[in-house]
């Protein structure tokens, strides 16, 4: 009895480091078209669903420059494209890359835009001896710190860009944030209409010209990583339920939390990059947003063009 309540309180005390996690995603990728309708009951639902394993796509060898490793590795990596040429992706030009973590990337559905960000899917690593290993190595995201209590563990695949690049976010050079640099193993595709998909976060009716400009913040900063009624990305929370954003934060504790880094981030294990370039004028945007959606007590319905 003795042993087992030593036992017990050591499991308690002593969490599992995060990098001997188990992730759960494989090299299998969901890919489907969202369909129409209301989504904030949470579930996505999916249509013309095709099931694509990396690994059956015959990879191949390179040494690649990882922004998340901020290193050249040699990799076994299959191209993007090449998932996508194996599924359906004809009705929406918009891809999203769904994540272990609950990010949610989105990427034009065009050949030229795809191969300007040249995203590779890596589910292989050469090791110090040489030898291939399925185990990624975990990444950390701050450069100054010696120990990351959190950093990025990958399941048996992590996508690879050489670049912040992203189309659609705030600022594209990703030179102040990119989201590129905080997702891990990629679940699925979504194929969606982009207009469609981004007017979901938009005020349902009239909005004031601040919300407006508020709900383009969100969809180009926030969008990655923070969903709204159950609709989007779920690393963050939501920023409607249990209660809006404009009650949790006031519109100076909201630039705070955005733009400044907070004191031992790191160290902490905080998950939230900081994100300088946004404005005050972005939060005021952010916080009207916030605001009216939450008054118009629902949220658009996802409608494709066709
Ligand atoms: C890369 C992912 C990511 C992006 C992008 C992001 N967040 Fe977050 N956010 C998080 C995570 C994760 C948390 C949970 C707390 C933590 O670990 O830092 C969070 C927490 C928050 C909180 C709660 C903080 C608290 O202390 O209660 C607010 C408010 C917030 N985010 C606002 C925003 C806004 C506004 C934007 C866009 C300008 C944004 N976030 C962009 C990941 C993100």
């Amino acid at each position: 009895m003795r042993t087992l309540i030593i036992l017990l309180s050591l499991s308690l005390s002593l969490p599992a480091p995060a990098e001997t996690v188990k992730k759960q995603a494989t090299t299998v990728i969901e890919v489907w078209t969202r369909a129409p309708g209301d989504h904030s009951a949470g579930g996505v639902q999916k249509l013309h669903r095709a099931r694509v394993d990396v690994r059956s796509l015959k990879p191949t060898e390179k040494k690649l420059f990882d922004l998340q490793y901020q290193k050249k590795l040699g990799m076994k990596v299959v191209p993007l494209r090449a998932v996508l040429d194996k599924a359906d992706t004809r009705r929406g030009d918009t891809l999203l890359l769904h994540f272990e973590n609950g990010m949610i990337i989105p990427l034009p559905n065009d050949p030229a835009v795809l191969d300007k960000v040249d995203a590779h899917i890596a589910i292989d690593v050469r090791a110090p001896d040489a030898s291939w290993r399925k185990e990624l190595p975990y990444a950390i995201r701050h450069d100054d710190v010696t120990v990351d209590p959190a950093p990025i563990v990958f399941g048996q695949n992590k996508v690879v860009v050489e670049k912040g690049f992203l189309p659609g976010l705030i600022a594209e050079s990703g030179e102040y944030f990119t989201p590129w640099r905080h997702c891990d193993s990629l679940t699925g595709i979504e194929v969606v209409d982009g207009n469609a998909y981004r007017s979901q976060y938009e005020v349902l009716g009239q909005a004031s010209a601040a919300a407006k400009h508020g709900a383009k913040v969100f969809v180009s900063a926030c969008m990655y990583c923070h969903s709204v009624r159950d609709v989007g990305a779920t690393y963050g929370w939501d920023f409607m339920l249990p209660y809006p954003l404009h009650e949790h934060k006031k519109p100076r504790a909201l630039y705070e939390h955005v733009t400044v880094e907070k004191a031992l981030a790191a160290d902490k294990g905080l998950m939230m990059p900081t994100q300088h370039n946004i404005q005050k004028r972005d939060v005021a945007g952010l916080q009207a947003w916030s605001k009216e959606v939450h008054q118009a007590g629902a949220s658009p319905n996802y409608q494709p063009k066709r």
